[in-house]
């Protein structure tokens, strides 16, 4: 069995992306702080696939606990997901991001030189487009802009991995750019389980469903869209995690750095969100509309096309599945994980 470092893989993605591997017969050794996620992960993970992953409780950023790692596994592929992912704490705490995120990714690097390790897929962001110009977005479409730290910091690890892989050239990297994860695996044993108040619409939506919070806030419903609300890519985090077994795939052909989207390439607005969430799971989401949230970009959809050419990947569910699948997860886990 090939074993794959996945870091940060007992968190959202991470955790769905686990399930996909083992499925494919890969071995996936994780190492995450659990600065956003809990152990319990694994023994759902154990629930879903029958295999309890390996795990060490250790900072990606610790070079030296990283280095054991490296020297007692000896894994070909790495999947890095460990980072922190909030806009709002990333304005309050752009040293924290800058050193946690770049600095991560920084310690990987290193040691994959050091080792001999080639394949590195990373999770980066349609934030990197900043506020695009004209939409569906395309890979070589302009980067730049960010409005925001945590949006820099994945911009800056981009290059990164690029200036990586001018220098050597055996490496294969996969720079994948996700639009907006939602839903959850079908068991509802595993989803998205964020502290404190949800930033993100979907967790927020369904946590009024639950009745943990009274009614949502639509942020603007004056952009210039259709029905005035923000137009987004929902992508099921199950196809998500698809598409990196399709990102190691490719690696596999020593492509040198490549870069896609993942999305659906459709866009769906905060209302049609709503509604469609409400038609899924016949439940009734209270709102009001509130004013726009600062740094909010008013269009942003993929274009798909190169994804699903070069990976043989496409986005298989669509925004009512993924609304069934995240109310499914919050009704059987209404206090997300709790140990
Ligand atoms: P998540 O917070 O659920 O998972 C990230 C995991 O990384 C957590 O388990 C956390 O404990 C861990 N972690 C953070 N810093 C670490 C460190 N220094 N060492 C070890 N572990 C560390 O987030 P997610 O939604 O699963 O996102 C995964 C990745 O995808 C992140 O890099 C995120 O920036 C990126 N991404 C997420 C979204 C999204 O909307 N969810 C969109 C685009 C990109
Ligand atoms: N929204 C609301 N009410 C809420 C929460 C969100 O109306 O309570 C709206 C937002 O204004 C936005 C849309 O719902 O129009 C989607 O918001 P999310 O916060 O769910 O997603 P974003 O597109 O703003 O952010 C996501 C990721 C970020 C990433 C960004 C760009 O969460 O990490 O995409 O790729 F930086």
């Amino acid at each position: 069995m090939a074993k794959i470092l996945v870091t940060g893989g007992t968190g959202y993605i991470g955790s769905h992306t686990v399930i996909e591997l083992i499925k494919a017969g890969y071995e996936p050794i994780i190492v995450d702080n659990l600065c956003n996620s809990k152990e319990l992960v694994l023994d759902r993970i154990k629930e879903i696939s029958g295999v309890r992953p390996k795990f060490y409780k250790v900072d990606v950023c610790d070079e030296n606990k990283m280095r054991e790692i490296f020297k007692n596994e000896k894994f070909n592929d790495i999947i890095h997901f460990a980072g922190l992912k909030s806009v709002a704490e990333s304005v309050k705490y752009p040293e924290l991001y800058q050193s946690n995120n770049i600095g991560s990714s920084k310690v990987l690097l290193k040691l994959m030189k050091e080792f001999g390790v080639h394949n590195i897929v990373f999770s980066s962001s349609a934030t990197v487009y900043g506020t695009p110009k004209k939409v569906p977005l395309k890979e070589d479409d302009p980067v730049g802009g960010c409005t925001n730290p945590y949006g820099q910091t994945k911009l800056d690890i981009e290059c990164l991995l690029k200036d990586y892989a001018k220098e050597n050239k055996d490496a294969n990297i996969a720079i994948l750019r996700y639009f907006n994860p939602i839903g959850a695996h079908k068991s509802g044993l595993i989803g998205e389980d964020p502290q404190g108040i949800p930033n993100n619409l979907m967790p927020y939506v369904t946590q009024v469903a639950v009745g943990k919070r009274e009614k949502l806030s639509v942020f603007g419903d004056d952009y210039n869209t259709p029905d005035g609300t923000c137009i987004r890519d929902y992508i099921h985090v199950v196809d998500l995690a698809k598409g990196h077994l399709a990102a190691l795939n490719k690696l596999k052909e020593k492509p040198g750095l490549v870069i896609y989207n993942l999305g659906t390439g459709k866009g769906t607005s905060v209302l049609e969100l709503v509604h469609a969430f409400e038609s899924a799971n016949n439940i009734k989401i209270p709102f009001e509309i509130a004013g726009r949230r600062p740094g909010d970009v008013p269009e942003n959809y993929a274009d798909v096309s190169k994804a699903n050419k070069e990976l043989h990947w496409k986005a298989e569910f669509n925004i009512e599945d993924s609304c069934r699948d995240s109310w499914n997860w919050q009704k059987k886990n209404p206090k997300g994980y709790e140990e």
